[in-house]
């Protein structure tokens, strides 16, 4: 069943309700279910392009995360260097280091700016610990 699908039950079955209070149910299911939608595509994501790096926790205990000194994105501090529009930008860019070496690849070609959008909030997510 579509979220729209989902708002017309809820208004049709409940007469008692106002308008106001229809279109406000309406917004809930849109804002709740949405975010869910995101996180699925960006977890694939997160699994295909960035885990060999960051780990599937993103603390960047791995070979690569040593390798590069990764930072743990799991950690407050981390989280604070950036803003989303910072990460779904060094999404697009990479990350190249003093020296013009490049340590993070650019995810332009790979990632469509919805995706990258979507990887910025998941990335957020990471903090509070790795999603079941
Ligand atoms: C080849 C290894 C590699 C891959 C693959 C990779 N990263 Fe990175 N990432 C790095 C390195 C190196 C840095 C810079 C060091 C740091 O800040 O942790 C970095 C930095 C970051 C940062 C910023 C951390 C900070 O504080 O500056 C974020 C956010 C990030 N990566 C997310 C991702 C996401 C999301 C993906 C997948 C689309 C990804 N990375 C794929 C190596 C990688």
């Amino acid at each position: 069943m579509s979220s729209k699908t989902a708002a017309r039950v809820v208004t049709s079955t409940d007469f008692a309700s106002s308008d106001l209070f229809s279109a406000h149910g309406f917004f809930l299911l849109e804002t709740t279910l949405t975010p869910a939608l995101f996180a699925a595509d960006a977890k694939e994501n997160w699994k295909q392009h960035c885990v060999r790096c960051h780990g599937a926790d993103g603390k960047g205990v791995t070979k690569m995360g040593r390798k590069l000194k990764i930072r743990d994105l799991t950690q407050e501090r981390t989280q604070k260097r950036l803003a989303d529009d910072d990460i779904a930008d060094l999404l697009a860019s990479g990350y190249k280091d003093n020296s013009g070496e490049e340590r993070m690849p650019a995810f332009r070609d790979k990632l469509s700016p919805e995706d990258r959008a979507a990887l910025a909030v998941f990335v957020r997510s990471l903090k509070n610990g790795p999603s079941p």
